[in-house]
């Protein structure tokens, strides 16, 4: 290694970023001049691998939160790994993920999140399936609400705060759903290569809703409209923002938006003229056990003391016996508690945390291990609402 250039860091200077932009063009199919751009833009959150000094691997990690039971917990979203095509098979995506992983539990990340294109990759470092995102299709002959009580419009630059606080008391509600940073706004905002136009819905008490479309052109002048993002507070704004989506029945034929498996707006059309897909299972790695289940909500009026035991390969802290007790919507973590009834690893436990995967689904495929009554009892304090994300990373 070149002295002074450490094996894992950001990147320094313009011939790294050369680097990482030609590395991102390559793994992601992206014209060079996107991903000089893409670079740009994310420069601060770029974190590199290197060998004898030259840059052969990089990721980013995007400081966000996540909401579980209405309480935020600090998430680090990891996005952009790339590995130069002449380094790959030989571990430097696993070196890279190592690195990065120790930086952000050191920063007080208490999770992770990542979209796997290769799943082996990122469990060898501990992350496991953890929730959802769907594709939810609306044909939009079906949105015929005539309903426009509450008036609507373009969203102006100066919304943007109203908007940004409207978003996240609606996240806050929904299970997995991220506290946004920048990075996601502007996926949100300005999706590449397209342009997202913002309307919102307002009542007597300020906004109550609003989306972003993406118009898509399709054969023979008719559209599909992509929502960057759905955000209904009141049923009227709901009713509100479709009825408005139905409007550009002309020549839209479909609207697609993404989120969780159930969406309650679909329970305001008379018919199923919808499809929901399942896009991606996203995974998730707890990089800090008590602060991730201290920082959490649990349901209210659940109350219960959980002993059990986790092996955690990479961080030698989160290995060995806790005991959690939740009551009042809130948990305390200790350590101790030495014959543990449930074991797990710290990937069956990502699956476990969010609520993904349930005690007993996971001890159906060996990822865990308890007697029956543990198993109910942790049931009760882990189940909730399917984890889902709308928002791509
Ligand atoms: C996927 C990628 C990052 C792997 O980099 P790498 O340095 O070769 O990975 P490693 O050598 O650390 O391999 C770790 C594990 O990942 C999996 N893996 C590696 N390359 C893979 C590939 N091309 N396709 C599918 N899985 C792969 C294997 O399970 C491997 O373990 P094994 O060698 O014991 O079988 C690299 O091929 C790449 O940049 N691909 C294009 C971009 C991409 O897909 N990025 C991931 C986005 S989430």
């Amino acid at each position: 290694m070149e002295r002074g250039r450490p094996e894992f860091g950001s990147p320094e200077g313009a011939e790294d970023l050369a680097a990482v932009a030609d590395i991102i063009a390559q793994a992601f199919a992206m014209p060079p001049a996107d991903s000089v751009a893409w670079v740009e833009k994310a420069a601060a959150n770029i974190r590199v691998l290197r060998e004898q000094g030259e840059v052969l691997a990089t990721a980013t990690a995007i400081p966000m939160g996540q909401f579980f039971f209405g309480q935020r917990v600090s998430m680090a979203g990891i996005g952009g790994v790339g590995v130069a095509p002449s380094a790959r098979g030989r571990g430097a995506a696993t070196r890279l993920m190592r690195h990065a992983l120790q930086e952000l539990r050191g920063m007080g990340f208490a999770l992770s999140v990542l979209y796997p294109a290769t799943q082996p990759l990122y469990r060898r470092v501990g992350y496991e399936q953890a929730g959802a995102r769907f594709e939810i299709r609306v044909q939009a002959h079906a949105l015929d609400f005539s309903e426009r009580s509450l008036q609507l419009r373009p969203i102006k630059a100066s919304d943007q705060p109203a908007i940004q606080e409207v978003y996240r008391r609606y996240a806050s509600t929904r299970q997995g759903y991220l506290d946004r940073g920048p990075y996601v706004w502007d996926r949100v905002l300005h999706p590449r290569k397209e342009t997202a136009y913002g309307f919102l819905v307002e009542g007597a008490n300020g906004v109550e809703g609003y989306l972003y479309l993406v118009r898509r052109s399709k054969v023979d002048l008719q559209q599909e409209l992509f929502l960057t993002d759905f955000v209904a507070l009141t049923p009227a704004a709901g009713r509100r923002l479709l009825s408005f989506l139905g409007d550009h029945r002309s020549l839209a034929r479909e609207v697609v938006w993404t989120g969780a498996q159930v969406d309650p707006l679909l329970l305001l059309l008379p018919e199923q003229t919808y499809q929901v897909k399942l896009l991606f299972h996203w995974m998730l790695r707890v990089l800090d056990v008590p602060a991730a289940l201290e920082s959490r909500g649990y349901p209210q009026g659940v109350s219960g003391t959980l002993h059990f035991e986790l092996e955690d390969e990479l961080f030698p802290d989160n290995s060995g016996s806790f005991i959690l007790e939740v009551s009042g919507g809130a948990g305390h973590i200790r350590r101790g508690g030495g014959n543990s009834l449930m074991r797990m690893d710290i990937r069956a436990f990502a699956s476990l945390y969010t609520g993904f995967m349930s005690p007993e689904a996971l001890r159906s495929v060996g990822a865990l291990v308890a007697d029956d009554a543990t198993v109910r009892l942790a049931t009760t304090l882990f189940s909730g609402p399917a984890p889902a994300l709308p928002d791509m990373f």
